[in-house]
């Protein structure tokens, strides 16, 4: 089966967009639908310590898997990850920055979910969004910071009110009702003269958001003096707007010079921050196609050991991943798959979060992990997921329906030609050969076309 037939496909159609050089990389995470999930899992209101610290918790594994987050910001559903400035993490391709950190928090959140509640179990794949921004100097960055913990400020001090009144008898429309137009200070009367509340006495963690970082620490893990100072992976909730954390922990950033000149101007700048938000909307009348592949599967699949070439459960577990990815999207018409990856073309007008192309590869990428660690054990009872598994994804749109087919067709061939290759790779490694001296084998054979003829000759 020539695959040269449809190169095309891939030559005129797949394009990778490259974050530009010298900018910070901001990977913004967000739960989706997670009013609903919160309300399904019965959070405490208006904050669920357990499900604060399982997001910490993501964020920490995060930093210990791409070395190249410097800093995290989190609060509610939502986590910032700082690329530093010069990373090359993927040659700075949009798609697997945003798809890979999307699904590896996605993975981590799932299977972390019972070290946090252990008596509550999971009764719907949590999913989440993300999209990459960039910020081109260590203002803007901290600009971007400030604003998120702002938000995170203005959100709690609401939402410790509105409880606090809906927890006395009023109801949600006239806890809505008595906030309307109060300023912070009203806020904070509020709570004090109502309910004999300090605001500024609740958890840091509420108030202030997480922050995740490499702290420089003299200490050992159990808390014992060291001569060299090493760095931990901390977790804090500290305050990002005023200067004191930058000018304590100016390894993380680097200095800012220039910084109380240009907030002096506009203060924080956040409407000037969110300029940076760039979106890229997928063309119109085009058929949209995501596909997903699973990152370092050699290695999941070995540990997990499944068979080789081919492990059916292993196939029919991404089957029903993607099963669950159509009733997820019903604009999803079709999807195939081989190996560790799956396709699904979207009908040509879908208006999937209005096109955003940021928005559909992590929620895609996110839900296909989430419903792959829901669904693991009832395909394999008998093995505990010990690595999380992980997918990245690319998206590529089509103006024409026999485009697409051509598409399916590369996929298809690609599938065929890996198969035969694995099949025969694996033939030879059962018999005996080494597996280096199989690929040897196998180089001259797949070299001069002699492929159908392999299988006699390895019997
Ligand atoms: P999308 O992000 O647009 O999909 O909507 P969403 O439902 O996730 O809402 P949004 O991201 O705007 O806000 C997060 C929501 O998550 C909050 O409104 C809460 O309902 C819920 N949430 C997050 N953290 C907590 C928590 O600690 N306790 C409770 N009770 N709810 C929480
Ligand atoms: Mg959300």
């Amino acid at each position: 089966m020539a695959n040269s037939k449809y190169e095309y496909v891939k030559r005129e159609f797949e394009f990778h967009r490259h974050l530009p050089a010298s900018n910070w990389i901001v990977v913004r995470i967000d739960g989706c639908h997670f009013h609903r999930f919160s309300e399904l899992h019965a959070f405490e209101k208006p904050n669920d310590d357990r499900a604060l610290r399982l997001m910490n918790a993501c964020a920490t594994s995060m930093l210990e898997k791409f070395p190249d987050i410097v800093i995290a910001y989190g609060v509610s559903d939502e986590y910032s990850f700082v690329f530093r400035e010069k990373t090359e993490f993927y040659k700075r391709r949009e798609s697997k920055n945003i798809s890979l950190c999307v699904s590896y928090f996605t993975i981590v959140y799932g299977m972390k979910w019972k070290d946090f509640f252990p008596n509550n179990d999971l009764k719907e794949p949590p999913y989440f969004d993300g999209r990459v921004v960039c910020y081109p100097n260590i203002n803007t960055i901290r600009d971007y910071l400030a604003w998120r913990q702002v938000d995170c400020h203005i959100n709690n001090q609401y939402n410790t009110c509105f409880w606090a009144l809906v927890k006395s008898g009023k109801t949600e429309k006239e806890a809505h009702q008595a906030l309307k137009g109060t300023s912070s200070k009203d806020k904070n009367k509020l709570l004090l003269q109502q309910f004999q509340v300090n605001y500024n006495d609740e958890p840091a963690m509420f108030r202030k958001g997480s922050t995740v970082y490499r702290d420089k620490v003299k200490t050992d893990d159990c808390g014992n003096p060291i001569k060299r100072t090493r760095e931990a992976i901390t977790v804090s909730n500290f305050d990002l707007i005023g200067p004191e954390f930058w000018e304590n922990h100016q390894y993380i950033l680097g200095e800012a010079s220039d910084y109380l000149c240009l907030g002096g101007k506009e203060k924080y700048g956040y409407e000037y921050v969110k300029k940076f938000d760039n979106i890229h909307r997928l063309p119109y009348s085009n058929w949209t196609i995501v596909r997903i592949s699973a990152c370092q599967f050699d290695q999941f699949s070995l540990i997990h050991s499944f068979d080789k070439p081919n492990d059916e459960t292993a196939l029919r577990l991404m089957n029903a991943c993607a099963s669950l990815m159509m009733e997820q999207f019903p604009d999803i018409i079709f999807g195939y798959g081989f190996d560790n990856e799956y396709s699904f073309v979207f009908q040509e007008k879908t208006e999937l979060y209005q096109r955003d192309e940021r928005l559909i590869i992590s929620s895609c990428s996110s839900c296909f992990t989430s419903f792959y660690m829901m669904k693991w054990k009832e395909y394999f009872p008998s093995k505990e997921l010990v690595q999380p598994p992980h997918f990245q994804v690319e998206v590529s749109c089509y103006p024409e329906p026999r485009i697409v087919c051509d598409y399916l067709s590369r996929r298809q061939s690609e599938c065929h030609n890996r198969n035969q290759y694995t099949t025969c790779f694996w033939m030879l490694v059962k018999s005996g050969e080494g597996e280096n001296k199989a690929k040897e084998i196998l180089k001259v054979f797949f070299l001069s076309s002699f492929r159908s003829s392999f299988i006699t000759y390895s019997n």
